[in-house]
């Protein structure tokens, strides 16, 4: 689905991420860190940012301690949602969940070590300090509590309970679009693209980032676990509020395609051609 030149950033992003688990030195810790960071997974965050730094002529290479950070965040976010106080899941990446692997204790603490580790691989970026205080911020507040961390309070408060469509796009917007428009904006950033096309490029990773979610929910309806690599049909048993639920699958369907339009709409607007960032479009099957 990717460009080539796309899909070759992730041995980089992993060298990254390799590295940096070999600097930690409590052994299970690390260990569990490991574990879910090389489960697999499609790399989306970490390849997005790359991607809009490339497409604007910034450095890759650069750039790899602010990929990695996107990944890092992204896996500890994945281990505390499948925590049993959460969504109580036994399966991700196609491997037991963190705290099957390891027990709870220490899957809540590896999710925690992801989540400083982030934090410490962003401020690694090869960038002026004026453009990396700025990525902090903005990374720290798509994570946080008016970001992805909110999302997942009005996820799960939600639960038993019917939620507007509008209250919908909201949550779906903090606890899964945050981090994917972050790493675009970081990526604007990094690139020192104009203002017009960071606008731009917001629109069209807002609008992926909600598609990305509205798909997530129709796979967990149409996918099979093993097509999943975690387990099919978990959000009806979970009471979740989802695109499908609400809207019914072909609803659901629609939505996604005019927020795919949505995207697409916002690329067409910037000021060159961006075919790296086109490509992941064709992640979405409406
Ligand atoms: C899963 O994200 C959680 C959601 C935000 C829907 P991904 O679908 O990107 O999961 P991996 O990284 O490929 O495992
Ligand atoms: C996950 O949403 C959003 C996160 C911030 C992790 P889901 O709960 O729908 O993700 P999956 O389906 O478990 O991957
Ligand atoms: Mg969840
Ligand atoms: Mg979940
Ligand atoms: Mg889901």
């Amino acid at each position: 689905m990717l460009k080539p030149q796309t899909q070759a950033y992730v041995p980089k992003v992993m060298a990254t991420l390799d590295a940096h688990l070999n600097t930690i030195t409590t052994k299970p810790l690390q260990e569990a860190m490991r574990y879910s960071l090389f489960a697999g997974g499609k790399r989306l965050r970490p390849l997005l940012l790359l991607a809009t730094v490339a497409s604007f002529g910034g450095s890759v290479e650069d750039c790899l301690p602010a990929a990695a950070a996107l990944e890092c965040l992204h896996t500890y976010s994945l281990i505390h949602d499948d925590l049993p106080a959460m969504d109580n899941d036994d399966l991700r990446r196609g491997k037991p969940t963190s705290h099957k692997q390891f027990g709870e204790a220490l899957a809540i603490l590896a999710g925690d070590g992801l989540q400083s580790s982030a934090f410490d691989l962003l401020s690694q970026t090869q960038t002026t300090p004026a453009q990396l205080v700025t990525c902090l911020q903005l990374f720290a507040q798509a994570v946080g509590a008016n970001g992805m961390v909110g999302g997942q309070v009005l996820d799960i408060e939600g639960e038993h309970h019917h939620l507007t469509l509008a209250q919908l796009k909201h949550l779906h917007a903090l606890k899964t679009g945050a981090l994917l428009a972050t790493a675009v904006d970081m990526g604007a950033v990094l690139a020192s693209v104009s203002e017009a096309d960071a606008a731009n490029l917001h629109q069209f990773a807002a609008s992926f980032g909600l598609a990305f979610q509205i798909q997530d929910d129709i796979n967990d309806r149409t996918k099979s676990t093993q097509a999943l690599g975690k387990t099919a049909n978990k959000d009806i048993a979970e009471a979740k509020n989802t695109y499908p639920a609400l809207l019914g699958l072909a609803g659901a369907r629609k939505a996604l395609a005019e927020q795919v339009q949505q995207a697409n709409d916002a690329l067409t607007q910037l000021s060159r051609p961006v075919p790296e960032l086109a490509a992941f479009l064709t992640y979405f099957d409406a």
